[in-house]
């Protein structure tokens, strides 16, 4: 028997200990796996190679996809070329149901965000064989408590605020942070409370300059010539609505966000008259080595969705309930996102701390 391993949407640590772990689950029960190239595009393209015990070993702490990712290509929605070199979009899912069926495939698992799992929920609705496993480093998937990858997001975010708060300190500014997490605000939030921001600007949360204002000038009165803050870039710009960095044609959330810092940082200056700096973290959050929880979620959601394909529970994926690994439906990974609780605990013990969130 066969299956088929791919990775879709932008890529988060984490992902190559999710393949090594359902390769060598399924190539214990004596089953061949092949490992498609860049998502759904290696199906459609026929770009598949064997995944064998040699092809994943070492993988464990590698960031990245060994398998290549994309979060452009829909096969619903299908770049082509033109003879005159123009891009044009097409249906291509008749193409990929048929390569799955004649590669003869008993499952394929997909790991990836919303967009990748919604494509294997409309794939499996369509008769094909598949099995999801959640990742993304912004936390948004509600069917999940949490996707791996984040935990090393949050890390990577938090040494850079630690590293702020000296700059800031020697200087007496403000300094911006601008962190990922698409319409939520949980890398903000993580990496807020754990390198101690002084104020947290989300998406789920209004905020106003005067309250941050106000804040910086209480900590100035305390004697803290000095202010850090974070700010996710689904962060609402005063007047309302998201900072848009670009649109990406064919993608299946065009949108990529990015520029609120730049925004803060220029409505701090004015309204206060202390210097402001912004850093935007950028892709940085996405790379390098999975820390351990994040290895250890990965291992136990590859070995769960090579269970569950053995099982032949197609149309369903991992997820992670309080303790627990447990499977759910495809259809959940995308009924509703996953948003940081505005009464929730953490922002009241942010709040406690005496943390701003602007509002
Ligand atoms: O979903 C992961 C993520 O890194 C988001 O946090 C961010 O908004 C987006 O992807 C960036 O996408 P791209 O890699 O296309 O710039």
């Amino acid at each position: 028997m066969r299956m088929g391993i791919l990775t879709g949407g932008g890529d988060c640590p984490g992902l190559n200990a999710v393949i090594r772990a359902a390769a060598k689950t399924l190539l214990s029960r004596g089953i061949e796996v092949y490992g498609f190239k860049d998502g759904y595009r290696g199906v459609i393209e026929k770009q598949w190679a064997p995944l064998d015990r040699a092809a994943v070993s070492g993988l464990l702490h590698r960031g990245g996809t060994i398998l290549g990712s994309n979060n452009r290509d829909n096969p619903f929605n299908y770049p082509a070329h033109t003879a005159d070199g123009a891009i044009t979009y097409c249906d291509a899912s008749a193409t990929l149901l048929e390569n799955l069926r004649s590669l003869e495939l008993e499952c394929t698992i997909a790991i990836g965000g919303d967009g990748t799992l919604s494509i294997a929920q409309n794939l499996c609705s369509r008769g094909a064989h598949l099995v999801g496993v959640p990742k993304t480093i912004d936390n948004d998937l509600a069917a999940t408590d949490q996707t791996f990858g984040f935990v090393t997001a949050v890390a990577t975010a938090t040494d850079a605020l630690d590293k702020l708060h000296t700059t800031a300190e020697s200087h007496h500014r403000v300094m911006i942070l601008e962190v990922m997490g698409r319409y939520a605000g949980w890398i903000a939030l993580w990496s807020g409370i754990a390198g101690g921001a002084d104020v947290i600007l989300i998406p789920e949360i209004p905020w106003s300059i005067a309250r941050v204002a106000e804040k910086i000038h209480a900590r100035q009165q305390e004697g803290k010539l000095f202010s850090i803050i974070v700010v996710a870039e689904g962060a609402s710009a005063p007047g309302g609505g998201q900072v848009v960095r670009e649109r990406i044609a064919g993608s299946g959330d065009p949108l990529r966000l990015g520029g609120i810092g730049e925004v803060v940082r220029r409505l701090v200056e004015q309204e206060t008259g202390i210097e402001a700096r912004i850093t935007v973290l950028g892709h940085v959050q996405r790379g390098g080595t999975p820390l351990v929880t994040d290895r250890i979620l990965a291992t136990r959601f590859g070995v769960a969705a090579a269970e569950l394909a053995l099982e032949g529970r197609f149309g369903h994926m991992v997820a992670l309930r309080g303790t627990q690994v447990i499977t759910v439906p495809l259809t959940e990974a995308t009924s509703r996102p996953s948003k940081v609780s505005a009464d929730g605990q953490l922002v009241h013990a942010a709040r406690a701390v005496g943390i701003s969130f602007g509002d």
